[in-house]
């Protein structure tokens, strides 16, 4: 490429301004989505093809009402989208959920993406992790490295091998899994050579069994098992509290700094106005977030229980208490409602109703 005064000239022979003449969305265009930042698709279009081969990645990591990866996905590019603002990742993940693509017969198919939230662990999530990645979470929350190399053992704390169990929290520990970690410690050289006898059991529960039979170890045959409990503490409880405020010991009061973000609790009253349409009211939702007010209401008329995709015209809706929708037809129907505070609170009902 040639640069000449404002002109760029191509060696093919095309020629570019330097101003890119695209005009702003205009209020009535169907591409507004109502995110107050949002950038015309015809830019972002611009970028990536320039930018970016087919197949690679484009990421935005303050992607807003998601322009970004809603142009990627459409050109063909794999994309990696980030935002601090829980209503700029529910509108994103609006958009391209209705930017599917249609196949042949009507049917539609929506992108296959995740959305992650840094820093907040769901411990549903967290219970229905595979196993693998279930150890690996909890061994780095114990400050363990993995092993994935000695049959029997999943790491070690300095030298110390660790086990950890079945993500589900419904399994306790057995004898006979405390019987097979004594063997695997008794395999390693630390063992044999040095007679470094200890390992850490890390479980939900463990049986009574389980317990008598680490006793056993301990007293007859130098292995010295010890158990240490995993529990789920929600984040909001006085212990959790309690616990992180301990770890401070520089600011005795640190505990009145300490918050957290906090879901609101959804309700949703509803009546029918008339045949097929229907008031819905999420008055008596409580905001337990501080000083916080509602930002965002979304609702799905006809939600999948797994991927929640505003019905068209009820996406990023302010904090309006009341909306009417008319159904297509009869028949029951499951409905969601998500609001959003501006403390990042995030709450999501759902109930089943019976259309007429
Ligand atoms: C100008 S908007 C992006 C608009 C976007 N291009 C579109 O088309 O909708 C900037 C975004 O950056 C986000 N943001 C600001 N500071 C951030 C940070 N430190 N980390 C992540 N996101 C941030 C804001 O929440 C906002 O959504």
């Amino acid at each position: 490429m040639i640069s000449y005064g404002k002109k760029y000239y191509f060696k093919g022979g095309g020629i570019l301004d330097d101003v890119w003449d695209i005009p702003t969305i205009a209020s009535t265009s169907s591409e507004r989505i109502g995110y107050p930042t949002q950038k015309p698709e015809e830019l972002i279009s611009r970028f990536i093809r320039a930018f970016c081969p087919e197949g690679g990645v484009v990421s935005d990591f303050f992607c807003g009402g998601g322009t970004t990866p809603a142009v990627a996905q459409r050109l063909g590019r794999r994309w990696i989208a980030c935002d601090q603002s829980r209503v700029a990742i529910a509108v994103t993940a609006d958009r391209l959920a209705r930017g599917a693509l249609t196949l042949e017969g009507g049917m539609s198919q929506i992108p296959d993406f995740t959305i992650e939230y840094w820093g907040v662990y769901e411990t549903r999530r967290l219970t229905q992790m595979p196993e693998a990645q279930f150890r690996k979470f909890v061994l780095t929350c114990f400050g363990a490295r993995e092993e994935t190399q000695t049959a029997g053992i999943h790491g070690y704390k300095g030298s110390v091998p660790v086990w950890v169990c079945h993500p589900d929290p419904k399994q306790e520990v057995t004898h006979k899994e405390v019987v097979a970690f004594a063997n695997a410690i008794r395999r390693t050289l630390a063992y044999q050579q040095a007679n470094l006898r200890d390992g850490i059991m890390l479980g939900w529960a463990f049986t009574p069994e389980a317990q008598q039979t680490a006793d056993q170890l301990r007293e007859r045959q130098n292995v010295d098992v010890n158990f240490v409990r995993l529990d789920l503490i929600r984040i909001d409880s006085p212990r959790f509290r309690e616990h992180v405020a301990s770890l401070s010991t520089e600011h005795a009061d640190y505990l009145n700094f300490l918050t957290f973000v906090q879901a609101p609790r959804v309700q949703v009253g509803y009546k029918r106005l008339s045949p097929l349409t229907y008031q819905f009211d999420i008055s008596d939702t409580v905001i337990t977030n501080a000083g916080a007010k509602i930002i965002n209401v979304q609702w799905d008329f006809n939600y999948d229980g797994k991927r929640f995709v505003s019905t068209e015209g009820y996406a990023l809706g302010k904090a309006t208490t009341n909306i009417t929708y008319k159904f297509p037809s009869t028949g029951v129907y499951r409905v969601a409602c998500r609001v959003q505070d501006d403390k990042g609170g995030e709450g999501l009902w759902v109930g089943e109703i019976r259309v007429k």
